[in-house]
């Protein structure tokens, strides 16, 4: 129980740094914690000016680069949850980079030896001492392999494991100090249900040996395909801590210079780049859920290089088919079929009034299919899909709402590389290809006999008429209409509330 001016030093640092940032007026939003709210705006310390008229989850981001890789890791986690902290705030977390500084190498090659149980000398022919990339997690190094192959290896730092333990045991106290404090129940829970979802996906990045096997599984998925590049693993150099797996040359994908070193365009880019997250949700089942820039690549060649599947998520068939009938019900104008998607797949509750759907359903969509064809969003339909689940008293599943994310950061991506298109639209061609290729009698007399496709078998009706289909999105795409925001913002309050009382404890332990 003993004080230290250390940890008093880092409270005030925190506060200040919420004051700096000015995060703090968030809180007065929410009902959540007018006292902290009271205690911050009397620190006599001036707001930056020059954060003045940023965006509050800009503002909130430089606020965890700030504070320490935990805080960090902690704001990546959330970017993945826009349905927590709201589309606006996600996208801006997602763009949060650990900023510490590299282990040196000496540790390294011990956590290598001691996990591969050989000398670094036996492993590999060399290994770079400067890594290209460090993290909170995993720090990345250049090698050869004895062979002679360009390998990455990723090796988690010393020690990470247990300084993640110690912090969630820290938050899971704070979190029911807040349930004593926060008046709203709805608000405890989520907040609780947020904090187990955000170490389960933690732990999950803690062993390596999961993401080289959904690598494996995802290069297995696309082994036919061109103009996709996924790492090859090299298994006997693989444990927990330690991952080697082929090197990709290639620049991030958001790179418009690199595109145009590459004789490339970015419409071409992103037409890939929309025709692989296609295949990947809907072919196969089995998607890439952390896809923010730093993880996607662009060859010299065209290619898409995918790197660093420490989060990735299934959707079973049906699902995929639900959400495709779903979609396409939405697109043809056509709410009951969509709502009738939702009800089959058991996104809504059983009692629930289908035409009452049906019109929320639309409510929600047609402001968004009303907006110009660039602005089209189909991570915001998938957002207000869920929205509207909600208020029917369902919660949306994890898978569903890792795949909203994608569609956010991939839009996102789309937005930087050409404002002016609607990327789904470029990869609409291969959409319908796949879609009639589907129904082919060869197709469904393979599939039939399957449970998944009798679902799809039943669907056949629904996209029957590809081109209507295909001439109803056109037409949608093709209005205009105003642009639309929305966001929310009560976890924000919650979080700095955590990193508050984090710090108290700290100070009375
Ligand atoms: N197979 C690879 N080929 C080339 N560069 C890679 C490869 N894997 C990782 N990198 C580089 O290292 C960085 C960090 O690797 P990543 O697996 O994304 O780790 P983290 O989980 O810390 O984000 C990547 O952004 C990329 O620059
Ligand atoms: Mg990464």
């Amino acid at each position: 129980m003993l004080l230290s001016f250390n940890k008093i030093g880092y409270l005030v640092k925190i506060l200040v740094k919420i004051k700096r940032y000015n995060v703090a007026p968030i809180l007065k939003q929410t009902n959540v914690s007018p006292m902290v709210y009271t205690l911050i705006r009397l620190i006599p310390i001036p707001k930056k000016r020059k954060f003045k008229h940023e965006h509050i989850g800009k503002r909130l981001t430089m606020m965890l680069e700030s504070i320490s890789p935990f805080s960090i890791k902690f704001g990546q986690v959330l970017a993945t949850r826009p349905d927590i902290v709201g589309d606006d705030i996600a996208e801006y977390l997602a763009n949060l980079h650990d900023n510490v500084t590299y282990i040196s190498f000496k540790k390294i090659k011990r956590i290598i030896e001691k996990d591969l149980g050989k000398p670094v000398t036996e492993l590999y022919r060399s290994i770079e001492e400067i890594p290209i990339a460090a993290a909170s997690i995993a720090q990345v190094h250049r090698a050869t392999t004895i062979q002679g192959d360009q390998v990455i290896i990723k090796v988690i730092r010393p020690k990470v494991e247990e300084k993640f333990r110690s912090e969630f045991k820290t938050i899971r106290w704070v979190a029911k100090v807040i349930e004593c404090v926060s008046p709203a129940k709805t608000q405890r829970l989520r907040f609780q249900e947020s904090i187990n979802e955000i170490e389960r996906t933690v732990y999950r990045e803690l062993d390596l040996r999961l993401e080289g096997s959904a690598c494996y599984e995802m290069a297995e998925n696309f082994a036919n395909d061109s103009g996709v590049k996924i790492p090859k693993i090299h298994w006997l150099l693989v444990s927990k801590n330690v991952l080697t797996q082929e090197y990709i040359a290639g620049e991030r994908i958001d790179n418009l210079l690199a595109i145009k070193k590459f004789n490339l365009t970015p419409d071409s880019v992103l037409k890939n780049l929309a025709e692989m997250i296609f295949k990947m949700i809907y072919r196969d089942g089995f998607f890439h859920a952390d896809l923010h820039p730093g993880n996607v690549l662009i060859t010299e060649s065209g290619d898409i290089g995918l790197l660093d599947f420490g989060i990735c998520c299934r959707l079973s068939k049906d699902t995929s088919v639900n959400l495709l009938k779903s979609f396409a019900g939405t697109l043809k104008n056509d709410y009951k079929a969509s709502a009738q998607a939702h009800y089959d797949a058991g996104w809504v509750p059983k009692d629930t009034n289908i035409d009452d759907f049906a019109q929320a359903l639309r409510s929600i969509a047609l402001p968004i299919l009303e907006l110009p064809q660039e602005e089209i969003s189909i991570a915001k339909l998938l957002t207000q899909m869920f929205k509207i689940t909600e208020q029917f008293n369902m919660e949306t599943q994890p898978q569903l709402l890792q795949l909203q994310k994608t569609m956010l950061v991939t839009e996102g991506v789309g937005r930087k590389l050409n404002p002016n298109v609607n990327m789904w639209l470029l990869a609409e061609p291969i959409i319908m290809d796949f879609i009639k290729e589907k129904q082919s009698p060869k197709n469904i007399a393979k599939e039939v006999k399957s449970e998944l496709y009798a679902s799809l078998l039943e669907s056949k009706a629904m996209i029957s008429n590809i081109n209507e289909l295909s001439e109803n999105l056109n037409k949608k795409l093709s209005e205009k209409s105003k642009h639309h925001k929305y966001g929310k913002n009560n976890f924000i309050s919650n979080l700095i509330l955590i990193i508050i009382a984090v710090l108290l404890l700290k100070l009375i332990l």
